[in-house]
């Protein structure tokens, strides 16, 4: 049986904190402002567009573990340079579009199986946006359900070589039917508790709630960050976790 500081340590492990900020100043004062130190950090377009992969590697050096998120889709080599490029500077986790297709997920992987699994970040692969709806989909080319398409564009990405997908908590039951226990599921769309019916977004759950359904990561931005103590919000996150764990 696990002790309690170590069910506590299993939960912050399962949780993404987004540092969706305008500069690294601030970034750097959100991840001391939150206390415990979450699983990994999430670096999105917003901050690296605007700081570039200086501040991952100041991130890496402080000891964290990050999450690049910038869903890349372009040509395969293009895409494998890329890749190679997020896992020189100690990115652990990268996204990609399983639109892309097969040829460009599998450059993907080729290109960061150079590294040693120390130091190889896993590679997920984003289906359907979250703010997609079934009738926009439709008009992009994609017919059926958002949830076929997503269960879908993952199995391609799990036979192309990606260790994962994003995915909306609403989606993780049959992801995992689908593409079995090994493969990871990173949901965002994280709302805390008391906050849930307050959102306007429809395919949101807690934490909790998405880590039961059998998610392996929780991706949690304003819900955190934004609270008045971003300490205290990561605190009783990470108590809901460790209670679904159990
Ligand atoms: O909404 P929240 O602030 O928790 O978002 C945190 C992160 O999750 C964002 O960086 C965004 O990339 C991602 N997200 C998403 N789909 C949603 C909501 C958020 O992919 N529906």
């Amino acid at each position: 049986m696990r002790s309690g500081v170590d069910r506590l340590q299993a939960a912050h492990a399962r949780i993404i904190v987004a540092l969706d900020v305008a500069r690294a100043s601030q970034a750097e004062q959100l991840v001391k402002r939150l206390g415990a130190r979450p699983g990994l950090v999430k670096v999105g377009s917003q901050l690296f567009t605007a700081e570039g992969p200086r501040i991952i590697r100041r991130l890496v050096k402080a000891g964290h573990r990050v999450f690049l998120d910038l869903k890349f889709h372009d040509i395969p080599h293009i895409v494998a340079e890329a890749c190679a490029n997020a896992a020189q500077i100690g990115v652990s986790l990268i996204t990609v579009h399983a639109s892309g297709g097969p040829r460009m997920l599998q450059a993907a992987r080729a290109a960061l199986q150079k590294f040693p699994a120390r130091r190889r970040p896993r590679l997920l692969g984003v289906t359907v946006l979250t703010s997609l709806d079934g009738a926009e989909l439709k008009r992009v080319g994609f017919p059926g359900s958002v949830q076929r398409n997503v269960v879908r564009l993952a199995r391609l990405a799990q036979r192309s070589g990606c260790d994962g997908v994003i995915a909306a908590p609403t989606d993780v039951k049959a992801l995992r039917r689908a593409c079995g226990k090994d493969f990871l599921i990173v949901t965002p769309g994280i709302r805390a508790a008391g906050q849930r019916r307050a959102s306007d977004q429809a395919r949101v759950a807690t934490a909790a709630e998405a880590i039961r359904a059998g998610a392996d990561y929780v991706v949690v931005g304003r819900a955190v960050t934004g609270a008045r103590s971003p300490a205290r919000a990561l605190q009783v996150m990470a108590d809901s976790i460790a209670a679904a764990l159990d």
